[in-house]
């Protein structure tokens, strides 16, 4: 071996200065850009340009934040941005800032969620529209949930599904929890949407299909055969060829309609402004999806967590058992509304476990909030997670702690059914639904969870083997 070739060095020396300029130079216009000029918030830019290539946000325990945002929020503050492939992202803690986001939507933000979400429910659904034509369809939809007669009528429907699924567990000593809470909410949201019934043949071919569709919602999108994301857009097809044939069905029908079919399918083809079937299945597809995953998110985290503490078990089904004499007897309203640990479970659960963890925004024109001034154009992320996990809000926030609930009245921190607009509207349907599924299930049975699993925030929750628990029915199983 030589020395080095002295041509090779007198070209490489030059070279070498001339790249150390250019990067130098792309680094200063770059931090021009996004630095104090633009006054963004602070934080860590990434790459030159692109920012970030990789999403920084990788899987984490769903009752904790993860080291990224945990870093970033203790180095930059609660309101920071990032460039992920060369777009700015503004991601904040801040309750002030993230009331001031929601309750100017349609003004000064618009909803962005990603687009694997418009892919599955349609660009018609509600998520995605804005203006006029988002507000005559949400106050339909409004009316549209008012008219299940929430109280005592719907409380009883939720206990027929709830009875349902848990009577076909009497022979078996373990179950996959996430699978039977899925069907307990899809025979509630198929019941609701197209009057289907679970001895219908295509309730399970539907059930499926949702599965797969929303597995595709974070997907890489590819055209490649059996990645997630084709299986999804098959599973979509699939929903909306059935969706439409119900729907055509009822068109067939519509003059004998009755009054007793009081289903969204028979909603939508009342009321003009939804009578297109691509409207009418966007409808149909986009309620049941919000009525199946964050329900089905915070049942399955609350048996968990009570599982893990054994302590407010006890103190639920004490509770279960005080508000009825006779706990196979139906749920009556009044005794639903004393349920006050059940609701601070409920509560609880919803604060820890990352359920919605973050709402998507977009500003629709350069926006300037205390001496930052965020660019038309700028995805801004909610982080409702980092708010309830916040340890300046919630003493020891990473502890499963129900009875704060029995203390605290309020909290600014306190967002998990988001604000403002989009406000959800299935918040009470929801809070029946878990009050219901947890009352069965702990009256007839004693569980306990079978060691291996752990919820993942990844970043919708979830349990990698389906949340399996062991079984022993008590006393007498619901008729
Ligand atoms: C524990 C369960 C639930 C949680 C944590 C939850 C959370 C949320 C959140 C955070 C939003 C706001 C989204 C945004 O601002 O971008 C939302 C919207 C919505 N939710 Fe829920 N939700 C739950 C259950 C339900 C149920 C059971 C239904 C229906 C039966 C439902 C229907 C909706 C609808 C239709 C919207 C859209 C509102 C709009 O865009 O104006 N949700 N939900």
């Amino acid at each position: 071996m030589t020395g080095a070739d002295p041509v090779l060095l007198s070209l490489t020396l030059p070279l070498a200065s001339v790249i150390a300029i250019l990067l130098v130079s792309i680094f200063w216009i770059y931090g021009r850009k996004n630095g104090a000029d633009s006054k963004l918030p602070p934080g860590d830019k990434g790459w030159p340009i692109v920012g970030y290539i990789f999403s920084p946000f990788k899987p984490h325990p769903a009752t904790t934040l993860g080291d990224y945002l945990n870093i970033q929020f203790s180095r930059y503050g609660k309101i920071f941005s990032i460039r992920y492939r060369g777009k700015t992202l503004v991601i904040s803690a801040d309750p002030e800032f993230n009331r001031f986001v929601l309750q100017n939507e349609q003004t000064l933000f618009q909803n962005n969620l990603p687009s694997g979400f418009k892919a599955f429910m349609g660009e018609g659904s509600l998520p995605f529209l804005a203006g006029d034509v988002y507000r005559s369809k949400k106050s339909l939809m409004v009316a549209f949930f008012n008219s299940w007669q929430i109280q005592s009528r719907f409380l009883a429907e939720v206990e027929e599904a709830a009875k349902a699924v848990m009577t076909s567990w009497r022979q078996r000593r373990q179950i996959l929890a996430d699978e039977e809470i899925n069907k307990f909410l899809f025979n509630i949201a198929i019941a609701k949407a197209m009057g289907m019934t679970p001895d219908d043949p295509e309730v399970e071919e539907l059930r499926k299909a949702f599965i797969a569709a929303y597995d595709g919602f974070y997907a890489v999108p590819t055209s490649l055969p059996f990645t997630r994301y084709s299986k999804a857009l098959k599973a979509r097809d699939i929903i909306c060829s059935i969706v439409k044939r119900k729907a055509e069905d009822r068109m067939i029908r519509s003059d004998k309609m009755d009054e007793k079919e009081n289903d969204l399918l028979w909603y939508c083809l009342k009321n003009s402004s939804l009578t297109s079937i691509q409207n009418i299945c966007y409808e149909v597809v986009g309620f049941i999806f919000a009525a199946l995953l964050n329900t089905q998110n915070t049942i399955a985290l609350a048996i968990y967590l009570l599982g893990k503490c054994p302590k407010s078990l006890r103190q639920l089904r004490d509770e279960f058992k005080q508000n009825d004499t006779d706990a196979l007897a139906n749920l009556t309203w009044d005794a639903y509304k004393k349920m006050e640990f059940c609701q601070s479970v409920i509560n609880e659960t919803l604060r820890l476990g990352n359920i919605v963890p973050r709402l998507w925004r977009k500003t629709l024109s350069d926006v300037n909030y205390k001496g930052y001034i965020i660019p038309q154009g700028t995805t801004v992320m909610t982080h409702i997670a980092a708010m309830h996990l916040d340890p300046s809000a919630f003493e020891n926030p990473n502890i499963f702690d129900p009875w704060r609930w029995l203390v605290i009245k309020k909290s600014n921190n306190w967002m998990p059914f988001g604000g403002g607009a989009r406000h959800c509207i299935g918040s009470e349907i929801a809070r029946i639904e878990i009050a219901v599924f947890l009352r069965h299930l702990i009256l007839n049975y004693d569980y306990e969870l079978v060691e291996s699993d752990q919820p993942v925030a990844s970043p919708l929750v979830k349990f990698s083997t389906g949340l399996p628990i062991r079984i022993h029915s008590v006393g007498k199983m619901t008729p």
